[in-house]
């Protein structure tokens, strides 16, 4: 199996982080304590420039390029190597009181001043020449210098602009898309509340101020931020490939799924990276639970490309913009690093190598604090995970290979929240999609989070919970996966709309779903928060929340039917087989175990097993990765108790060399890394 490397240029797993001399340039001395540090922490790589416009050019046309000579041969000379960045995500002062139509206009057309970051219009003309320009210097000046690794475009991109341009490149979107106005008018459904257009002319964005009951021109609106925001993004990225054709491209991405779809911006980069923040001891039950919600993500990025990706930001420590910022305790550090890798990643990046003495980040947590050295606790944690992370050259570029998906679409999540019905409140379509991946987390099984337009035939299960939008290339899609043998499950609101919030006509769930699951959707109930539902299935009684739809039966068979309300009796859960496949339906929201044993049943059924043989006890988990000759085998502890499982195989520890087998005892948070040869 051939390996996919971040970087041909450089086998290593990537340590490192972002690093800001351009705010230290009077300070010769801390400079030169970073390279003492680095090497030190065990760190190879720094992502450099991410904010120094105004260092670059601090005067339009008028470049100093010292500090980042100096930490481009200084990194170097010290092992390590550059992610360098383009410095789209704020912009210098001269540029905005010089053009002000670089700022933003918010969809109240209020026009934004000068100040913070991912402050910009990604269509203004002005804005795209000075970008370009500083970018192909930038590239020009460090094309063959042997640090550049790679570029780091912008800084996670997002939000929108309401400016003319960018309402003006709304509107050629939609013409691109619609090509008649009587196609936008009917899917758009236009002639509810007298929305016909006329002209092009008369489309305005979304607004507070103006149209906000039309989900069709919400979605499209969303679709168009994403279009746009790609559009600038490869604007930036033909700057620098005119100078380096060759050096791979990505952007750092986010989990968010409000702004725009993460998916698209990364198949327009070579590799994916993105920024993890979790909030340990937060809003969930407990931090297994939060570790799943990160894996999820992981597994996300990990599928845009079905390669190796990059965790190219996590905190030390603590961040500064949570309403309550905790310290990771000891040993965590390590364990939710090497969760990254164990997913796929092939680095383990920081925000950020040092703490800035003043302005919003100052508290941020970083490898180096305050106090300027290498004694402290978190340095020593990274320092120690640095060490780690030096043994593991075999893993960089193995692959992750599953036989199970999730589907979780960003536009799909998008749809249902702006569909007014149900429960308004919160749709919830993430925590579900999270509830669905927990049993597959937690039984270690290598999972896909892919999308509605990837390629379903190489999985023996796919799990798409909430999948509300079913445009017709996607029912096809499904209908031909469960038909050749694929096991599918789904939940409640599947298949109502088209890709345009248009409903299915004849019934849902739309068209040859309705064959797939042998059932037809008549009605669907909300309940109020603390109502609860009952259902039996398969002897025992479930509660369900939230959402509890009325199906009846057209060949599938009921695996449990309510037990309560006025549809008592109607199927609860069901199972058809169709083609060669099988096809679940949960027709309401569990609120309890329902879809963990129920998945753990179909993974049975399936044949679809970790890569360990041992119990999992809750907490645990494991997580593979392969070259196709040896299997690497992540044994993660998540609880904060120490844990024993078992192992029939023989194993070695990729760090000590020291074989293992039979019983393994993990302590809290530990992670061991086990490898043994499958061919
Ligand atoms: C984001 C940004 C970084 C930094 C961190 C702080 O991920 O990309 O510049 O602000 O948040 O957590
Ligand atoms: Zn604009």
């Amino acid at each position: 199996m051939e390996k996919k490397y971040i970087s041909d240029r450089f086998k290593h797993i990537l340590h490192g982080g972002d690093y800001n001399p351009d705010q230290w340039q009077d300070s010769p001395n801390v400079l030169s304590e970073d390279m003492r540090l680095m090497k030190l922490a065990g760190c190879n790589a720094m992502s450099v420039g991410i904010f120094a416009w105004a260092a670059l050019e601090p005067r339009e046309g008028e470049y100093d390029f010292s500090f980042l000579d100096k930490a481009m041969d200084d990194i170097y000379e010290n092992g390590g190597r550059v992610i360098l960045a383009t410095p789209s995500g704020a912009r210098p002062a001269w540029l905005s009181q010089k053009y002000p139509e670089v700022l933003r206009t918010n969809a109240d057309r209020s026009k934004r001043l000068h100040g913070s970051r991912h402050n910009h219009c990604f269509s203004s003309p002005v804005y795209r020449e000075k970008v370009a320009n500083i970018n192909r210097r930038l590239a020009e000046r460090y094309k063959d210098h042997p640090a550049l690794l790679m570029w780091h475009i912008s800084n996670e991109y997002g939000g929108e602009c309401h400016c003319e341009y960018c309402r003006e490149a709304f509107r050629s979107f939609l013409k691109d898309k619609y090509k008649t106005l009587d196609a936008l008018n009917h899917e758009w459904w236009t002639a509810f509340w007298a929305h016909t257009y006329t002209d092009w002319s008369q489309i305005e964005p979304p607004s507070t101020l103006g149209e906000s009951s039309v989900q069709a021109m919400k979605l499209d609106w969303r679709r168009f931020v994403t279009h746009q925001t790609v559009d600038f993004m490869k604007a930036e990225i033909a700057a620098v490939r005119e100078f380096t054709p060759t050096v791979p491209v990505t952007t750092n991405l986010m989990q968010q799924f409000g702004d725009t779809d993460a998916r698209e911006l990364g198949a327009a980069c070579d590799i994916i990276s993105w920024d993890s923040y979790p909030a340990w001891r937060g809003n969930d039950e407990n931090d297994i639970v939060t570790d799943a919600g990160v894996a999820f993500w992981h597994d996300l990025f990990r599928s845009i490309k079905h390669r190796p990706f990059m965790l190219m930001e996590s905190t030390p420590s603590h961040t500064n913009w949570k309403e309550y910022n905790k310290l990771k305790r000891p040993g965590q550090h390590a364990l939710y690093s090497l969760q990254a890798v164990a997913h796929g990643s092939d680095t383990v990046q920081y925000f950020q190598w040092r703490k800035s003495r003043g302005a919003t980040e100052q508290f941020h947590g970083a490898v180096v604090d305050h106090v300027g050295n290498e004694h402290t606790r978190v340095f020593r944690e990274v320092a120690s995970l640095g060490a780690r992370l030096a043994k593991l050259d075999a893993i960089v570029g193995t692959a992750t290979s599953c036989r199970t998906a999730l589907l979780y679409d960003y536009d799909n999540d998008w749809a249902l929240s702006y569909a007014a019905g149900f429960q308004n409140a919160d749709k919830k379509v993430f925590e579900t999609a999270k509830k669905h991946y927990f049993p597959l987390w937690k039984r270690g099984i290598n999972t896909d989070v892919i999308g509605r337009d990837d390629d379903l035939s190489g999985y023996d299960l796919i799990v798409a919970p909430m999948l509300y939008t079913v445009p017709s290339a996607l029912e096809d899609k499904l209908e031909e996966y469960v038909r050749n043998g694929g096991t599918l499950l789904c939940t409640y609101t599947t298949g109502m709309v088209n890709e345009n919030g248009l409903c299915h006509l004849g019934g849902f769930p739309a068209g040859k779903l309705k064959e797939v699951f042998g059932i037809w959707n008549e009605e669907i109930d909300t309940l109020y928060p603390g109502e609860f539902n009952t259902a039996e299935v398969g002897g025992k009684e479930y509660r369900a929340t939230d959402y509890c739809e009325l199906l009846h039966l057209r060949g599938a068979r009921a695996l449990g039917t309510y037990t309560s309300d006025f549809y008592t009796g109607m199927p609860a859960v069901t199972v058809n087989t169709y083609g060669k496949g099988k096809a679940y339906y949960i027709a309401f929201r569990d609120a309890g175990d329902l879809t963990d044993e129920l998945t753990g049943h179909i993974l049975e059924e399936c044949g679809i097993t970790s890569d360990f043989d041992g119990t999992l006890p809750y907490g645990v988990t494991a997580h593979s990765r392969t070259d196709g000759e040896t299997l690497f085998l992540f044994l993660e502890n998540h609880a904060t108790t120490p844990a024993v499982t078992q192992t029939a195989h023989t194993w070695h520890n990729v760090e000590s060399g020291e074989a293992v087998t039979g019983e393994i005892s993990l302590k809290p948070y530990e992670v061991l890394i086990l490898a043994r040869k499958v061919q």
